[in-house]
């Protein structure tokens, strides 16, 4: 396995399985938060869920949901019933046991019929996907026409290599690349944002993202599986702190 298959499987599948054992002993108020370490804020997730407009009792496509917690997240602000996959078998195994959500194992090749979908999203996902026009080909198949499909794609402000390392096995598109790779997938962009102007998490999520990641921190600190994924997530940080790369929030639909 190459070292950024290591690096990805460390973040998204071993840390995903650890963080489902460790809520399994907390407040359930803990979950949400905890599943949203690392991807969009309260905030962030509210912006999304204001423009794709999903209606109360819709299946909600959660495309590379992780563990699950901003799905969880979208079911609990609107009443939406969402359906999650990820290639990752800890992931899906930790969206099941943290939110009882349907997840199912499959990366870009989805196993949904052709335009069965009416809304949902894919946060934080196509940096970390090989093939980037197939992920996005393949979200296009599932859409019914007018759906409405939410992203956080995380882009590079500049073309050419970063000042700083990047986490490894992650591909950051510029904003004309990423417009250009969705305009081939045919996905027109009816909005976007950026998810800097949402960054404030509130007190009770700061609260327990710090009581979880603390957890995983005393159980698994001497676990090489555990440095590799923070090793990940603080060159991720740095990133973002330094301006290098930025979360833009769109909302598509099939063209
Ligand atoms: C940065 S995490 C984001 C997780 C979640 N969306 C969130 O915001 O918390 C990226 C996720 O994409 C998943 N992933 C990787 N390749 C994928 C693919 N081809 N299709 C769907 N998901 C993929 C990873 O397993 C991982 O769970």
């Amino acid at each position: 396995m190459s070292g950024s298959a290591d690096s990805m499987d460390a973040e998204f599948d071993t840390v995903a399985a650890w963080t489902a054992d460790v809520v399994a002993g907390l407040d359930p108020a803990y979950r949400i938060p905890a599943g949203c370490r690392g991807s969009g804020s309260p905030g962030a997730l509210h912006w999304l869920l204001d423009h794709i407009r999903p209606e109360k009792g819709a299946i909600f496509l959660d495309c590379g949901a992780g563990v699950g917690g901003p799905a969880a997240f979208a079911a609990g602000e609107t009443g939406v019933r969402p359906l999650l996959t990820d290639p990752e078998s800890g992931a899906c195994r930790a969206a099941r046991s943290m939110f009882d959500l349907p997840a199912l194992q499959a990366g870009s090749q989805l196993p949904i019929a052709t335009g069965a979908i009416d809304v949902g999203w894919s946060l934080g996902v196509l940096c970390t996907v090989d093939d980037q026009p197939a992920y996005l080909a393949e979200v296009r198949r599932v859409l019914r026409p007018g759906a409405r499909f939410g992203l956080i794609v995380y882009c590079a402000a500049q073309p050419g290599d970063f000042g700083i390392e990047p986490p490894e096995g992650n591909t950051f598109p510029t904003v004309e690349a990423l417009d250009e790779l969705l305009e081939r997938a045919s996905l027109r962009v009816l909005t976007s944002g950026w998810t800097d102007h949402f960054a404030e998490f509130p007190a009770d999520w700061e609260d327990a993202m710090a009581t979880v990641q603390a957890e995983l921190e005393r159980r698994h600190g001497d676990d090489p599986r555990w440095r590799t994924a923070e090793e990940q997530s603080r060159r991720m940080g740095s990133l973002l702190a330094a301006g290098e790369v930025r979360g833009r929030m769109l909302v598509l639909q099939p063209a």
